[in-house]
């Protein structure tokens, strides 16, 4: 979703900013902007589309100055279009801002300002903020910072803003709500700011994260100062970045999504370092160590998340019921946050988000917090407000992922969730000693194994040209390939705008089978275990219906390659652990049918990264 950069120090700022704003493209957005202030000039340039349109549009003139902002817009007030696109500026001139998220009350604000002579351009909820604080400087006299601060004291909603002022060519002010926002202090009094730390990884490693209701100004003379809302002094918390510039490259790959296929052996591994000792016969996760024993003696656990997260978690919900016998139930984040869900002291409530930013699973927990139910985050991004909000957690150590559709992150969330479960399980005794060894080694060769699937790639690519140019998809899965159908079909929609449908394979009868004709691609999953011979008849069923068949088979498995259209042959592994084999031939399905579409697999049409509004 929108995304932020801004930059105060002694080198030009343009050049900065533009190089930040592709860093921030993977997020999803519509439109694009810069500010600059130059010798007490304000310049604003903004335009529809992606930031090379507006390289286009400033086309070399107006690009001066060594403060500026840039900003990505994903819209929601409004449709994508110049006018939208944020900078925006107020009435008088002076003051240029950009937001992330979401001004709840902006309607009556609008009227009131407008009833007081500020003349509003965009149909944005943003505009409101850069009028608000206009007028408050005009009416109460105040400088900058206390002007934005007086400003959010009126608004509801979420937010992250970078604020400039023709009148203060040296300052910037930025502030944040529910919306994240990192500072990198570099060499010389330079500063950065960003929506997330990829802008600044090259320029500084020095970053502070800013808290809930805190305003940061910036300014040349005496650095960063950080206050919050009530204007109590803040001490800034200078940690150092753990990303790698590497990380955010393709490294050689046409595609960030192929890279992060690709990656998978790597980022399982990554999850699975100094946690699992098949030596010793021990799953140790550090960061739920405090909680462990309230875990242990769970009566239920509730799971939230959204999109691919969620998905995870309901292969989640089979790992615990299956391995350590407690009840669970998994949640659209969306949906839980207004209902009026019961909760218990003694639930465990699961939030899995890559991102640790997505802004329903955020309010879920918060939700949950509330009524006094024990929040573990299973997050990928280290610090992220996910992180930060749940009392305990394990990072999934998956690495940046930058394209769009989720992939290596799902598999690295797959995998905390089978050390927890494992662990779980051991500790109270619901799974034998000689299955839970059994399971610790099988999960420890998954890398090795991912890697094998990875090789069929060449097979993989052969199917996606046969099937590249069909309208529907049908997955189906049993057990715990059912979540793993739902991401199969996602992955399609995501990428190659093709309509796919995940269901459980037996619910095929109920409704999707009078889809099947000889046009439709049947995508199953088909692999040796308990639901196996199932399966197999639900194949006949599509078959007799002249339905296409691409199934996921086990390797060495011939009754269905007797009766599929194509098989693709993945290793033996244990069904709990399947998902994180059978997903792969799935992903790069998605991804070759998407490259011959033509389709912009990094950044599909309409989607963000990171869902930062409800
Ligand atoms: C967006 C992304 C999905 C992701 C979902 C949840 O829709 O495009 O890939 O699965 O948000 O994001 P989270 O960061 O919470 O996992």
């Amino acid at each position: 979703m929108c995304g932020i950069v801004a930059y105060l120090g002694d080198k030009q700022a343009y050049p900065i900013l533009i190089n930040g704003l592709r860093r921030l493209e993977y997020r999803g957005y519509d439109s694009a902007g810069v500010a600059l202030l130059n010798e007490g000039a304000l310049t604003i340039h903004k335009c529809q589309g992606k930031v090379s349109d507006l390289e286009a549009h400033v086309n070399g003139h107006g690009h001066q100055g060594t403060l500026g902002i840039g900003h990505t817009r994903w819209a929601t007030h409004g449709p994508p279009n110049d006018i939208n696109a944020h900078p925006h500026q107020s009435t008088s001139g002076d003051l240029a801002l950009i937001h992330n998220g979401i001004i709840e009350n902006y309607a009556p604000i609008k009227e009131e300002l407008r009833s007081r002579g500020h003349v509003f351009h965009s149909d944005t909820d943003t505009e409101v903020l850069v009028h608000l604080i206009d007028d408050i400087q005009r009416s109460e006299g105040t400088d900058l910072a206390e002007s934005v601060r007086l400003a959010l004291e009126s608004v509801v909603g979420a937010y992250a803003i970078v604020v400039l002022d023709r009148k203060n060519p040296d300052m910037m002010v930025a502030a944040r709500k529910s919306s994240p926002l990192v500072i990198g202090i570099g060499e010389g009094g330079e500063h950065f700011i960003a929506s997330d730390a990829t802008p600044i990884v090259e320029h500084t490693r020095n970053v502070v994260y800013l808290e809930d209701g805190e305003i940061a100004v910036i300014d040349r003379q005496h650095g960063l100062k950080i206050r919050n809302i009530k204007n109590q002094v803040k001490t800034p918390f200078i940690q150092e970045l753990e990303l790698h510039l590497e990380a955010l490259e393709k490294g050689g790959y046409e595609h960030f999504m192929l890279k992060e296929i690709h990656e998978q052996p790597r980022s399982i591994r990554d999850s699975l370092r100094g946690r699992l000792n098949t030596a010793t016969g021990e799953v140790v996760l550090g960061g739920i160590k405090d909680y462990e024993q309230k875990f242990v003696q769970a009566k239920r656990i509730l799971i939230v998340g959204c999109g691919t997260s969620w998905h995870a978690g309901l292969v989640g919900e089979y790992l615990f019921e299956e391995l350590a016998r407690i009840p669970v139930e998994v949640e659209y984040a969306s949906e839980f946050r207004y209902r009026n869900p019961i909760i218990h002291e003694d639930d465990i409530v699961i939030a899995i988000s890559q991102s640790g930013e997505t802004a329903d699973t955020l309010a879920a927990i918060e939700l949950a917090k509330g009524r006094g139910a024990t929040i573990i985050g299973i997050c990928n991004v280290v610090g992220s407000s996910i992180a930060r909000v749940t009392h305990a957690g394990s990072y999934t150590h998956a690495g940046p992922e930058i394209g769009v559709a989720s992939t290596k992150a799902f598999t690295a969330q797959v995998t905390v969730l089978t050390l927890m479960a494992l662990m779980i399980g051991h500790k109270r005794g619901t799974i034998s000693g000689g299955r839970f060894h059994a399971l610790l080694n099988e999960l420890d060769a998954i890398p090795a194994k991912v890697e094998a699937v990875l090789r069929n790639e060449a097979q993989i690519k052969y199917i996606a040209d046969i099937y590249k140019d069909s309208t529907n998809a049908l997955y189906l899965g049993r057990g715990f390939s059912f979540p793993v159908a739902l991401e199969g079909a996602l992955k399609l929609k995501e990428i190659s705008y093709v309509h796919a449908e995940g269901y459980p394979a037996a619910e095929m009868k109920h409704g999707p089978i009078a889809l099947i004709d000889e046009e439709m691609p049947v995508f199953v999953i088909a692999t040796k275990g308990p639901s196996y011979e199932k399966v197999v008849s639900n194949i006949q069923e599509v078959k007799a219906r002249k339905g296409k068949v691409i199934a996921i088979v086990t390797e060495g498995d011939t009754v269905v390659q007797g009766l599929a259209d194509h098989v693709i042959p993945i290793p033996e592994t244990p069904e709990p652990l399947m998902p994180l084999l059978s997903v792969i031939p799935f992903q790069l399905i998605s991804y070759h049918i998407a490259v011959m579409r033509g389709c912009n697999v990094d950044q599909p049409r309409n989607l963000a990264k990171s869902v930062t509004v409800e």
